[in-house]
């Protein structure tokens, strides 16, 4: 059975940290894991990635599509791979990042951006998606608090951080039952053991 999780969430929300603290335990649970993120040191989706975050500014659809294409050379070449291989590949950030901040924040529409991101994953929805659950405001918080170098998208004002959480609701809502819904506002450890319980759970199942 197919171990595809990932991890989603706003800016801030610890999402990075948790994912590698996870991959440690379940390592040490005797798991084989590997650990990604999109373009994931993909040659094409890192040269991609580049006007993505680095570039000037670009029109909304053509960001979009970037970002859907980017995710299929690391989906190709790197997840199936891993996947066959039977390992569990945790993955920073994927579709669900597209719906929330292309489709929602961005207003192109959840369902015009999940319909090209569908040609560009040809089916491959992860087996369950994380989602650490954080309030805008206090996610930007933290990334100031904490002095993180911003990209491109970190820059947005906070009304674009606060529809980007609103989208990612409205995506959980419909699709109810692919989502662990992590309390991120609790201490790193507390949504670790969280997140874990969840992975567990589900690991559990199959
Ligand atoms: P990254 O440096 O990976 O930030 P984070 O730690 O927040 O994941 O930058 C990814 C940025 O790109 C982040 O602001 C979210 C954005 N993004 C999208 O807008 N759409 C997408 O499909 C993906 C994967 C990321």
């Amino acid at each position: 059975m197919s171990k595809f999780i990932t991890f989603e969430g706003p800016e801030g929300s610890g999402k990075t940290t948790v994912l590698h603290e996870i991959a440690q335990r379940l390592e040490s649970e005797g798991w084989e894991v590997i650990v990604t993120r999109e373009p994931g040191g993909v040659k094409t989706g890192e040269d991609i990635r580049k006007i993505l975050l680095e570039g000037e500014a670009i029109d909304d659809r053509s960001e979009a599509l970037l970002f859907a294409a980017s995710r299929r050379e690391h989906l190709v070449n790197k997840v199936l791979p891993s996947l066959r291989e039977g390992k569990i590949v945790l993955c920073d950030r994927y579709i669900d990042s597209s719906l929330a901040y292309q489709g929602y924040a961005r207003g192109i529409g959840v369902e015009e951006v999940r319909s090209i991101n569908e040609f560009a994953i040809n089916g491959l929805y992860p087996d369950l998606t994380l989602y650490l659950d954080i309030r805008a405001a206090v996610g930007i918080q933290r990334i100031n608090d904490n002095q993180r170098a911003q990209n491109r998208l970190d820059q947005e004002k906070l009304d674009f951080h606060e529809k980007v959480v609103e989208g990612y609701r409205q995506i959980i809502h419909n699709e109810p039952n692919r989502f662990a819904v992590i309390n991120a506002e609790q201490s790193i450890e507390e949504v670790v053991n969280s997140a874990y319980e969840s992975i567990i759970k589900y690991l559990e199942k199959i």
